[in-house]
């Protein structure tokens, strides 16, 4: 058995780890007699506006170790956390890692510590989107092969792991922590007008959110833009722009006149944003889960979704990867009944249960070897 306080690594990197994260950095810090617990921003995602912002509103605060990795190709980028977090954690020598997601930090760090023989935990284990040619889609695969203690948020990503022979003891369905942010933040964002701030009213636009590379690095991006020119002719469109989107649309000289382009923007500001709209048109994964705990009918631009609880539970809706779908949204809203249900567990508690777990499991696992 190992003794009290157990000494655990959350490594986090990029925009959507943070609101994953910051529950359970929390909780583990509400309970420094039985956490030691030490941060590590890999710097996959580095602008103020994609890292910083979030870290303050979501009161993470400065991490305890900057990785810096930056851009770079998945090789380089995968190699570079690797690189830079083994001399880390052999200085460290923890009892348990913990990443979240699917991003390259994630599988990075978790390869890093299985290989250094020190035990993985998984932050939404189990996801699948059954599509290997999405980066996320790999990582998540082998993030959960290397893990043994698999969180998961829905029974479905409980079922995939356990067909892909996960033993059920390393299985605990604690519920959706990007969910225990939303909720822990909504008075502030309920409290800002973003809307108002862009010239919008009130459930009356369409909010945007374009990025993965299917279709921002082709032909489809320019597509999708004449399309959302249609939309906004029939209800405001607004496009907080990530910076792969931005660089792909310079590049490509791709611009849109009536629909409004916003920067990327903080979490509060977004989640402000997204509760009063009409309708959210995306390919994020993490915005399905959050339209469905507010009620927001949202369009996902994606053959599959990793998160169909959202589907059939929620208020989403699969347009297909293909945007000449999308001028279609104003009739689709006109006809849809989502369910509007959230699903069990994402009640703003799965932080909480989550460290329950680990304070149980951790002091179970095997040693790691000096
Ligand atoms: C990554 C994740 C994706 C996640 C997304 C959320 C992988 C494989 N992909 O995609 O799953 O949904 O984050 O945003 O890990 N850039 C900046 N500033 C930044 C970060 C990125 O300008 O702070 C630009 C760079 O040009 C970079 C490009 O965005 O080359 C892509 O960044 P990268 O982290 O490689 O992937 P994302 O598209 O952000």
């Amino acid at each position: 058995m190992r003794s009290s306080p157990q000494t655990v690594v959350s490594v986090i990197g990029t925009r959507p780890n943070f609101m994953k994260m910051a529950p359970v950095i929390r909780a583990l810090a509400d309970r420094p007699g039985d956490f030691q617990q030490v941060v590590v921003h890999t710097g996959q995602h580095y602008d103020r506006a994609m890292s910083e912002v979030f870290l303050e509103q979501l009161g993470v605060g400065v991490p305890d170790h900057m990785l810096g990795v930056g851009s770079a190709s998945h090789a380089t980028q995968t190699a570079r956390v690797m690189q830079r977090l083994e001399p880390l954690l052999l200085e460290l020598a923890p009892d348990l890692v913990l990443v979240p997601g699917d991003v390259n930090s994630t599988m990075a760090a978790a390869l890093t510590a299985a290989k250094l023989d020190i035990p993985v935990g998984h932050v939404e284990a189990g996801l699948r989107s059954f599509d290997r040619t999405m980066p996320e889609e790999i990582n998540r695969v082998v993030t959960d092969q290397l893990s043994s203690l698999l969180f998961t948020h829905s029974p479905e990503a409980t079922g995939h792991l356990l067909r892909e022979g996960c033993r059920a003891s390393d299985i605990h369905l604690v519920g959706n922590t990007m969910i225990d942010t939303l909720v822990a933040m909504r008075e502030r964002f309920e409290a800002l007008d973003t809307a108002a701030a862009h010239g919008l009213r009130r459930g009356d636009y369409v909010v945007v959110t374009l990025h993965r590379p299917a279709l921002v690095d082709g032909g489809l991006l320019r597509v999708a833009l004449e399309q959302l020119e249609i939309v906004a002719r029939t209800v405001p469109v607004i496009f907080p722009i990530h910076p792969r989107t931005r660089a792909a649309m310079a590049a490509g000289a791709i611009s849109a006149s009536h629909v409004l382009l916003a920067d990327p923007l903080g979490y509060l500001e977004f989640l402000s944003l997204v509760a009063s709209a009409r309708a959210v048109l995306t390919d994020s994964g993490g915005i399905q889960e959050e339209t469905t705990y507010l009620g927001i009918p949202c369009f996902t631009l994606r053959d599959n979704t990793e998160r169909p609880i959202t589907c059939s539970l929620g208020t989403n809706t699969l347009l297909g990867l293909d945007p000449m779908r999308i001028a279609k949204i104003p009739d689709l809203l006109e006809r849809a009944q989502p369910s509007g249900q959230i699903p069990p567990l994402w009640d703003g508690h799965a932080a909480r249960r989550l460290v329950d777990v680990l304070h149980d499991a951790v002091a179970c696992l095997p040693c790691t070897p000096a």
